[in-house]
């Protein structure tokens, strides 16, 4: 996506080869600052620190911090010390470990000597598969969009709420849940974007309605707990959230609240979809309530806030009485049963077992 002009992709390699370029996502919305990755420990504490953030970028970083490590020591301990130390960094989104995953298999049984080269081709693959990947994802969310409208008599502005950012900030380019929204846009198509803020790390004020902003995109930030009012009294067409792991029955765990959109969304009618690239989805596991691990951060993330004075200086703020425990829980689990449908690059299917092993028979 263009940047005042200039066209950028979340993570690169830069023009000496080796060190990855990346987007400082915890300076933003108030400025746009890039860094350098120069060592595979750079890259981990980027992804748990969460300068890089959202499933596919940690995919694609994790797999350079491995290809960072590959050119610093070749040896097998080294494979297997950076694999399990990013691996650690987050543990929800299952990207990550697909990432790693595909990196550690090219490797296996290669010589040492060519074992940096392989790293990053294959980083880079996963880079630009990405990309492919989410433009797909747009195209068919695109015509759910274009449904909605033609079914609007083509007449008024489509209202979608989206939680937490899933644009192109969290992929490679052009994002998950935002991709078909941008092509609408693009298209001609009135939208208008519901911005959940996205507590306690605001990634939809800060990061959402950056990129919509940044793109012309009209939209409005609203606090996480407006959705269902909004959504009673017909505000809300369509809601679309991305996710970080989808399980094979289609349970989809996002960001947190994403679950009580979805209650909100079933009991006013409201179609809720979730988009996603193969590589979010784990085929090991069911019941996603069960099985999948969701992470849980610093207290302070929710007990202090921080935003930007009129003088334009970040200042943090505690909101919270001393004494008062806080709890963070990062994600959280939506049942198949509230999902209206997964928007894959392959096709828009039900969210269930049938409905992904059709578009992806080479898991059935
Ligand atoms: O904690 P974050 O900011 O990494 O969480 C990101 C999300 O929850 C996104 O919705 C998810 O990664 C899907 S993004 C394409």
């Amino acid at each position: 996506m263009k940047v005042k002009g200039v066209a950028y992709r979340t993570i690169w390699v830069n023009g000496d080869g080796w060190s990855v370029g990346i987007i400082d996502q915890t300076k933003l919305p108030h400025a746009f600052v890039t860094t350098n990755l120069t060592s595979w420990e750079e890259a981990a504490h980027a992804i748990k620190a969460m300068i890089v953030r959202g499933a596919p970028l940690i995919g694609a970083t994790g797999a350079y911090g491995l290809a960072l490590a590959m050119r610093a020591d070749p040896s097998d301990a080294m494979l297997e010390k950076a694999h399990t130390v990013i691996n650690e960094t987050r543990p929800t989104a299952i990207n990550l470990k697909w990432a790693l995953d595909r990196v550690r298999n090219a490797l296996h049984n290669q010589p040492t000597s060519s074992r940096a080269a392989i790293a990053y081709q294959v980083a880079a693959e996963i880079a630009d598969d990405d990309v492919a990947t989410c433009s797909s994802i747009g195209d068919h969310g695109l015509k759910i969009i274009d449904a909605l409208y033609e079914k609007a008599g083509r007449k008024r502005t489509i209202n979608i709420l989206t939680h937490c950012n899933a644009g192109w900030l969290a992929t490679v380019d052009w994002g998950t849940a935002i991709a078909p929204i941008y092509k609408a846009h693009d298209a001609g198509i009135p939208v208008h974007v519901w911005v959940d803020e996205t507590r306690p790390r605001n990634q939809g004020a800060s990061l959402t309605a950056w990129e919509l902003n940044s793109h012309g995109v009209p939209h409005t930030v609203i606090v996480d707990n407006a959705g269902g009012h909004l959504m009673q009294h017909g505000s809300v067409d369509m809601c679309i959230v991305g996710t970080d792991r989808t399980t094979r029955e289609g349970d989809v765990c996002n960001k947190i609240g994403t679950y009580l959109k979805a209650l909100a969304a079933h009991d006013n009618g409201v179609p809720f979809y979730v988009a996603l690239p193969h590589s979010t989805i784990d085929w090991t596991i069911r019941d996603g309530v069960k099985e999948i691990p969701i992470e849980e951060r610093a207290q302070e993330e929710v007990t202090v806030m921080s935003g930007r004075t009129s003088d334009g200086e970040i200042v943090p703020v505690t909101i919270t009485p001393e004494g008062s425990k806080a709890a963070n829980f990062g994600f959280d689990v939506t049942p198949a049963r509230l999902v209206t449908g997964l928007i894959t690059e392959r096709g828009v299917c039900a969210a269930s077992e049938a409905g992904l092993t059709k578009l992806y028979p080479e898991f059935a």
